[in-house]
């Protein structure tokens, strides 16, 4: 099989559609065939859930509620898209995947590790990305360019240290998981971070290709 996973991570405002969209022009421009995808969402179903998860009414909801609609979100869009464009060649290009859960329901609403670990595991059956790219700045820089982007969801009206939290999460991963888990500073141009992301992208593709 010679398709990749290639997920994106990071705190909001941390740039992540520009770089897929840039990433994608690149790949796509070298004949890879190359999809875009995201979490939660992706999927028809998955799509609802992201509704019920970022809507702002949505304030009663139960901290093991939102990690199982997450995780509900992953198994639905693993076993619908991702499975499927593995198996077709294809580079497929993630907007968030399980580490959002570790760093969110995990550090972010302090989730115990090892129900975090049971739950990847029951919805990724073995699905775990080949790189990720973890787009990091601190959490007000990222608050403050989210704001410009519009009205805030659920997650993005939670408090600065909350974000801190997910933030700190996140560069644990890639503390723990250093081969697979990239960090990018995500402060400079676009074209700076894209530079920065194909140093680690060219040689996994160049595995496969
Ligand atoms: P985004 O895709 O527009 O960044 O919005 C998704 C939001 O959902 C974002 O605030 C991060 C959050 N999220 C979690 O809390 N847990 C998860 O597992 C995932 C995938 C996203």
């Amino acid at each position: 099989m010679n398709g990749l996973l290639i997920t994106f991570e990071g705190i909001e405002g941390s740039g992540k559609s520009t770089q897929i969209e840039l990433l994608r022009t690149r790949l796509e421009s070298l004949n890879l065939p190359t999809t875009i995808t995201r979490q939660p969402g992706g999927t028809r179903i998955g799509e609802s859930i992201r509704k019920i998860v970022l809507n702002p009414k949505n304030t009663a909801l139960d901290s093991r509620a939102e990690v199982l609609l997450y995780a509900a979100d992953r198994a639905q869009h693993t076993a619908e898209i991702v499975q499927r464009e593995l198996e077709a060649d294809r580079i497929c290009l993630c907007d968030r995947f399980a580490d959002s859960t570790t760093a969110y329901q995990g550090a972010g609403r302090a989730i115990d590790d090892a129900d975090i670990h049971w739950l990847h595991r029951f919805a990724l059956q073995g699905c775990m990305p080949d790189l990720t790219l973890l787009l990091d700045l601190p959490e007000k820089d990222g608050l403050a360019r989210a704001a410009k982007a519009g009205e805030p969801d659920r997650i993005e009206r939670e408090a600065l240290e909350f974000h801190a939290r997910v933030r700190q999460g996140f560069l644990g991963i890639a503390e723990q998981e250093p081969e697979r888990v990239k960090v990018i500073d995500a402060l400079p141009s676009a074209e700076t971070v894209a530079q920065s992301i194909w140093s680690h992208v060219s040689p996994v593709v160049e595995r496969v290709r």
